[in-house]
């Protein structure tokens, strides 16, 4: 089991050293992809290693595909058998929506300026009749009321993303959990701008299904990332693919279709055992920081910017008080890659999404740099 918190407040500028990237870049990009810390980088040459003077076998190891699945279980909340690997969010929500056994007439109800990964999973079952139908959200998060106004009684799923990945609002997944499951509507999150951020257990959220890649706050390689599922529900779904790694071993002999009772149901084939093994060094790494400790810094830089940019009398496009945003600050620009590009040659990563200029400071970043890009906008 992980300890999930630290008991002292960590140092951060000791972790700091651990990122490498920050020796040549003030990197503001998370939201895009992160950074891996050295220990996880040392996961590489460690994983050839183990190829090449144990016999190659031995690299691919399925056990310590468990190990690292009981690692990320444990700082997610979960139990082990509730997650399934998967290569990234989009497969995760692929594999969700066809396994929810949706039928003609059912709808789908999902926020309009969402993520297109998120849209085009559903969007597939518009074929067997299946309707779509879309909160309006404009530039900002949807109030869980314009949800509610939105279900009716063919709603069977509610899809949206914990954290938008354009302005960084975070939608109120407990207090829309709970009106789903009054009316038995099952919510799916995609909680990739969240997850390894934000502090809350999965259960907490509220969601019944959440999908993550593993190369954002879980600071992890792309190729890599989890679906949770409720575990009561996992026996109710059917998978799109099947795969030995989905059955369970007494009917192989056999080839008949056993699926396995818990979330391996949902995984097919070899494994990404290099991102995996990645990903588990990243796991470790977070838990001995603490989740806690990691949402207090990035509350705290993310505050400290949006503070600087209002000074600067920028128009801030990502809602204010902490419970409704995460990792991301989000300001207008009149031409946002160019003002991307500009960054860049003073050596400052940051994002142009939409009509914004999008920073996502991490843990390893510092006031210092935080002053010092605000004064070069
Ligand atoms: C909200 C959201 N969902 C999904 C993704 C990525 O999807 P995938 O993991 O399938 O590449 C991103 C960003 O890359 C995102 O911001």
């Amino acid at each position: 089991m992980i300890e999930k918190q630290a008991a002292v407040a960590p140092d951060f500028a000791a972790l700091r050293d651990e990122f490498p990237v920050t020796r040549n870049w003030t990197y503001l990009d998370l939201a895009n992809k992160a950074p891996l810390p050295r220990c996880a980088q040392d996961a590489i040459p460690d994983f050839l290693r183990e190829m090449n003077e144990l016999g190659v076998r031995e690299a691919f190891s399925k056990v310590r595909v468990e190990e690292v699945r009981a690692s990320l279980a444990s700082l997610l909340g979960v139990a082990p058998g509730a997650i399934a690997f998967i290569k990234n969010t989009s497969e995760g929500m692929n594999i969700a929506a066809q396994a929810l056994d949706l039928q003609a007439g059912d709808n789908v109800i999902q926020a309009e300026m969402d993520h297109p990964n998120q849209v085009y999973a559903w969007k597939r079952l518009e074929e067997r009749g299946v309707e779509l139908k879309w909160v309006r959200n404009g530039e900002g998060c949807p109030p869980v009321e314009a949800f509610i106004e939105a279900m009716d009684g063919r709603t069977r799923v509610v899809a949206v993303s914990y954290v938008t990945f354009g302005t960084g609002c975070r939608v109120d997944l407990p207090a829309l959990g709970a009106a789903c499951r009054e009316r038995d509507i099952i919510l799916m999150t995609d909680a990739i701008q969240g997850v390894g951020i934000l502090s809350a257990s999965l259960p907490a959220l509220g969601a019944d299904i959440v999908v993550c890649g593993g190369h954002k706050g879980l600071l992890g390689l792309p190729g890599t990332g989890f679906l949770y599922c409720r575990e009561d529900l996992i026996p109710g779904m059917t998978p799109p693919f099947f795969a030995r790694a989905s059955m369970v071993r007494e009917v192989l002999e056999r080839m008949e279709v056993g699926l396995a009772p818990d979330a391996h149901r949902f995984e097919i084939g070899n494994q990404n055992y290099l991102g995996l093994w990645v990903l588990g060094r990243s796991v470790e790494f977070l838990a001995g920081v603490g989740l806690a400790q990691v949402e207090e810094r990035v509350r705290g830089l993310t505050t400290y910017l949006m503070e600087l940019l209002e000074r600067r009398g920028e128009k801030i496009l990502t809602p204010r008080p902490w419970e409704e945003r995460a990792a991301i600050v989000s300001i207008e620009s009149p031409d946002p890659p160019r003002a991307a590009a500009q960054l860049r040659e003073k050596r400052i990563i940051a994002s142009a999404r939409n009509n914004a200029l999008r920073f996502a400071p991490h843990f390893y970043n510092t006031e210092e740099e935080i002053e010092r890009v605000v004064g070069l906008l």
